[in-house]
């Protein structure tokens, strides 16, 4: 019912060569497959990577959007030129943009908005410190942190559980700690949306997702997939957590 999504988000890693190169060597490696496949590279990197996606099934997100369309937003970049390039994904929300830039829940949704609006799909990142997970606040955070998305359109959300404690730290959830995450996260959905549009909706994990841990993570009933950081930069690794997704997806 929901397809795996496997999303690579490279922070502020790869430029035009070494993008290239990845691609590459990705669509050597994965000339079609039953995940979805999604790549992040940096703002200078995206035209080169659409450009040598094209054709493929390997999706293409940005980092972040402006909610205008334009203006007097020096730095910012807005949902109509990524779609100019090619672009289908944004990452809207991750915790490295809400604790080091400034991010809110409030500019998190207004993001998500004005991609869907420009027509992207969004990956909507949400997740609890470890402040927080140690003070029995994560379902109140994960709570607050998916209210008021109800006005987007399902079809093109995917949310990101990752708890900011497993962040690039090589500490991981355990399987039993993203379920208990992600299946909370998905009652908070079907409150916003409905039952039906809950269970629609991937749900992936991020914190630590590695070819050593992906199967026993994405094995889990409510996880569908993966956004990952450290582990997406090597093709062989990424390619490695796509097909535990690709075996977990057929049932094994
Ligand atoms: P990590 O990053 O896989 O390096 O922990 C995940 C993320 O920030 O999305």
């Amino acid at each position: 019912m929901r397809r795996f999504v496997i999303a690579g988000n490279w922070k502020m890693h790869k430029g035009v060569a070494e993008t290239s190169t990845f691609i590459e060597g990705l669509i050597a490696a994965h000339p079609s497959t039953a995940v979805d496949i999604v790549i992040g590279p940096p703002f200078t990197s995206l035209p080169a990577a659409a450009m040598l996606l094209a054709g493929s099934q390997i999706g293409l997100a940005a980092q972040n959007i402006h909610w205008e369309e334009s203006g007097a937003f020096t730095g910012e970049i807005s949902g109509a030129m990524l779609t100019e390039l090619g672009v289908g994904w944004v990452i809207v929300g991750h915790s490295e943009r809400r604790t080091l830039f400034g991010e809110t829940d409030r500019t998190a949704r207004d993001r998500a908005r004005a991609a869907q609006q420009a027509g992207l799909k969004v990956i909507y990142c949400i997740g609890e410190t470890l402040e927080a997970r140690e003070d029995d606040r994560t379902f109140q955070i994960l709570e607050s942190q998916t209210d008021g998305l109800g006005g987007l359109d399902t079809s093109r959300l995917v949310v990101a559980y990752e708890p900011v404690w497993a962040i690039g730290t090589g500490r991981t959830a355990s399987p039993e700690q993203a379920q208990e995450a992600h299946a909370f996260v998905r009652g908070c959905l079907a409150r916003a949306f409905s039952s039906d549009h809950a269970a629609r909706i991937p749900i992936l994990y991020g914190g630590s997702l590695k070819p050593s841990n992906a199967h026993e993570l994405l094995s889990k009933p409510d996880v569908d997939g993966g956004l990952i950081g450290g582990a997406s930069l090597d093709v062989d690794s990424f390619s490695a957590i796509i097909r535990a997704a690709a075996e977990c997806a057929a049932g094994e």
